[in-house]
């Protein structure tokens, strides 16, 4: 990634609305919540989510937490049951995040929920992230606007000693409230489960449900264990990953240039009908492939091919969380 300009700009209409301007051109913007500053990104935007992950130095993809102006701008975004609704009433908006399962006509990105079939949402309790956000009319997806596996920053000049020279934009807003991530609870399945904790307690969660609620923290951070709650999405059918040809049965997952690769016993890629073949980028750009993957998985696996071939996908920047994501689906 070629170094950029970096500038921190204090809160006034003028330099929101050009946060904005980038926001809706699939850049990132860093921006002050109560918990923490975010990184945030378009969350409709595949593209401008695989750069989060760029800037950020992730080897790897996990899900992102959706930030809305108001509970009206994600209720087409997740199915809202009567919980749900209880605790968005009650602690929103403010650090509580809702783990919901998606709604097939919403327009998050894939990329943003790390192609599973739940998606976190919340409303965050600060004046700036809530006009920058309502500005931008769109969900906005953000983790924690620093380096990965450093320490979550809490003002600005804790996002420009970690991401300077990576994003375009810190918007200016003082310290942040808590100082601490929002509280991630889980209403996907029948059990209320806190899987990060934060000021929000399973007490409040528990006195406004009038019902159990569990803690099942998760190691986000740490190497990634068997028994961790976090599922991450993988295609059922087998990868065979670095593919330079094509074998029968196969479906070819391309990147860049087909123009070498041939079916093992004679034929070129355009022999392989339609529904069998896609490229993840076929100009070889690699957040463009990220932003992709998911959902070409997703849609290899439903075809009637028995195996996925991979192409190789270089194994620099963005690339490196690709292939982590891919090397996991393969070795199941
Ligand atoms: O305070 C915060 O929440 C900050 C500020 C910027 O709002 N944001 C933040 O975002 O911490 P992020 O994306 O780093 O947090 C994601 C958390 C992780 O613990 C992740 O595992 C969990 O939410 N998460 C997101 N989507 C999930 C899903 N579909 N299922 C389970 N856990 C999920
Ligand atoms: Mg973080």
């Amino acid at each position: 990634m070629e170094p950029i300009e970096t500038q921190i700009l204090t809160i006034s209409s003028t330099n929101l609305s050009y946060a904005t301007e980038l926001l809706a051109a699939g850049q990132l913007v860093a921006f002050p919540t109560e918990t923490v500053y975010g990184l945030g990104a378009n969350a409709t935007d595949g593209r401008a989510i695989a750069r989060i992950f760029e800037a950020k130095g992730r080897p790897s993809f996990n899900p992102l937490i959706s930030h809305g102006s108001s509970l009206s701008m994600l209720l087409p975004e997740a199915q809202f049951d009567d919980r749900a609704l209880s605790l968005a009433d009650k602690f929103w908006p403010g650090p509580l995040t809702m783990i919901l399962p998606r709604k097939q006509s919403g327009h998050i990105a894939d990329l943003a929920c790390a192609g599973l079939s739940t998606v976190a949402l919340r409303v965050p309790a600060h004046p700036v992230a809530l006009d920058l956000i309502a500005r931008a009319g769109v969900p906005i997806a953000a983790p924690s606007a620093n380096q990965s596996g450093t320490l979550s920053p809490t003002t600005p000049h804790h996002v420009l000693s970690s991401l300077g020279g990576k994003i375009p934009l810190i918007l200016a807003g003082g310290s942040t409230k808590y100082g601490l991530e929002s509280t991630v609870v889980d209403l996907s399945g029948e059990e209320v489960v806190i899987v990060r904790a934060g000021a929000i307690t399973a007490e409040d969660v528990s006195d406004c449900l009038e019902c159990e609620v569990r803690y099942e923290l998760e190691a986000t951070d740490k190497p990634r264990s068997p028994g961790q709650l976090l599922r991450h999405y993988a295609p059922n059918k087998p990868l065979r990953l670095r593919a330079v040809d094509i074998c029968p049965e196969e479906a070819l997952l391309a990147f860049g240039s087909t123009k070498f690769m041939g079916l093992r016993g004679g034929g070129s890629t355009k022999d392989l009908s339609d529904d069998l073949k896609i490229n993840l980028s076929e100009k070889g750009d690699l957040l463009e492939a990220a932003a992709n993957l998911f959902s070409y998985l997703r849609i290899l696996d439903e075809s009637k091919a028995s195996q996925i071939a991979v192409m190789d996908i270089p194994n620099v920047g963005i690339g490196i969380a690709i292939n982590d994501r891919l090397k996991r689906a393969a070795a199941r």
